[in-house]
């Protein structure tokens, strides 16, 4: 089974790379022009981190072989516990189970309730109960199938459990496929904030299928994109002008265009994550619209916006601070406003520039009060930022409250 496995999935495209980052504004040259060239096989991308190597598995229709991708990666007599909410389950849990059972896996569904409110540490408690019940031991293996609340909650879960156990992530939704189940950040929220209690916990590997977004609302869908648009933004331009060019095919979720994207952004978030594990310095780069993204979540009390859209208005803010400081060509201030606004549908603005400056101040994430800002000098190359002016800060989001009622 497992040298048939290995067989089917030998055909592993060209990894891009970059070459030359020229010098502050000159293009970003990826190597290998044939990078957006796929034919339907399995894509296996790395991630090597001090603490784990595994791989990102990127196929369409591959829930449906995913008992033979998972033979590959858990161990024979390992339990398994499926973790994963109701609506996802019914959605998408049939073939997993289908193929755990055919594999002849000793496996058992664990539910969790769905959306950001579960993301929490009674959840991870009440699960972690429901594993002992159900005779889970530190060889057994959690199955996160889901968005990213469930990876989170799932990850999380898995790396306290008896100290420690692996996960297997399985993204369902753009944001989980593209950013959140690559790179071993696992978390719940306090009420005091997001995210605050947390671990790095690397997964034995993610198994990404394109196809399960099929099924994702038109919101979460786009509010994906915002993220995918980061990565042309942070370090490769060729998913910036995929998606400029490809608008329309990525809004009807045209299958091969679409799994095209999610393969550029998984190598960008493997390729950073691999660099800085634990967010002592590139990985800072993934923060690029989400300073004020962030700020407009907790101005809002994370009822208004959807993560990706607030980062959307983040990039739009992002770039007229850049644009403003000089930092950013306008040239490329442009094409990211016009981009995010080209992707669209967003919810308006309407939050005061100092309120967002002071939530800022008070984040309880940032330094000694100082808001590190991602900046882009160009499409595809970006720079930490920690001394952004006030009042730059407050006259981008009022700019973006104007933009954002105009557009
Ligand atoms: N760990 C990280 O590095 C990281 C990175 C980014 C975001 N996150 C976290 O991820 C969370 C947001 O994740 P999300 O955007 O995936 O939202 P989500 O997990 O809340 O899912 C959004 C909704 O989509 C539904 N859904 C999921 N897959 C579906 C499918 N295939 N078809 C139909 N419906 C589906 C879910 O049931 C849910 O209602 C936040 O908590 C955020 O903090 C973590
Ligand atoms: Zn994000």
């Amino acid at each position: 089974m497992l040298m048939l496995t290995r067989k089917r999935i030998g055909r592993v495209p060209r990894k891009a790379t970059i070459l030359a980052m020229g010098n502050r504004c000159g293009a970003a040259i990826y190597a290998g022009k044939d990078s957006f060239r796929y034919t339907r096989s399995l894509i296996r991308i790395p991630v090597r981190t001090s603490s784990r190597s595994y791989e990102v598995l990127v196929e369409r229709g591959l829930l449906r072989s995913a008992s033979v991708v998972l033979q590959e990666f858990i161990p024979p007599h390992a339990k398994v516990f499926l973790v994963s909410s109701e609506p996802i389950l019914r959605l998408w849990g049939g073939p997993l189970r289908e193929g755990l059972a055919n594999a002849g896996r000793e496996f058992a569904v664990v539910e969790m309730a769905d959306g950001e409110t579960s993301k929490r540490l009674a959840t991870a408690e009440r699960l972690a109960r429901k594993l002992v019940r159900l005779g889970a031991d530190r060889r057994s293996v959690v199955i996160a199938l889901g968005g990213g609340v469930v990876g989170d909650v799932a990850g999380f879960l898995a790396s306290i459990f008896m100290r420690g156990i692996p996960v297997i992530q399985v993204p369902t939704t753009l944001v989980a496929q593209v950013d959140s189940s690559i790179g071993g950040k696992t978390g719940v929220n306090l009420v005091s904030g997001k995210n605050l209690l947390g671990t790095f916990h690397q997964p034995l590997a993610v198994v990404a299928d394109p196809d399960v977004l099929s099924t994702l609302s038109e919101r979460e869908y786009r509010s994906g994109l915002f993220e995918a648009m980061k990565y042309g933004v942070i370090r490769n331009p060729q998913i910036f002008d995929l998606m400029e060019s490809h608008r329309e095919a990525l809004l009807r979720r045209d299958p091969g265009i679409l799994e095209r994207l999610i393969v550029e952004c998984v190598r960008v978030k493997a390729d950073v994550v691999s660099a800085d594990e634990r967010e002592g310095g590139e990985r800072r780069i993934l923060n690029y619209g989400h300073t004020i993204g962030h700020a407009l979540e907790s101005a809002t009390n994370y009822k208004h916006f959807l993560h990706g859209e607030a980062v959307g208005w983040g990039m739009v803010a992002a770039a007229m601070i850049g644009r403003s400081l000089k930092i950013t060509e306008a040239g490329a201030a442009q094409r990211i406003i016009a981009m995010v606004l080209a992707y669209g549908s967003l919810p308006g603005v309407d939050v005061n520039g100092k309120r967002v400056l002071k939530l800022l101040q008070s984040d309880k994430k940032t330094m000694g009060g100082v808001p590190h800002f991602v900046l882009a000098a160009c499409i595809g190359k970006v720079e930490v930022v920690n001394t952004v002016p006030s009042s730059a800060i407050v006259k981008a989001v009022e700019e973006v409250n104007r933009l954002s009622q105009a557009s």
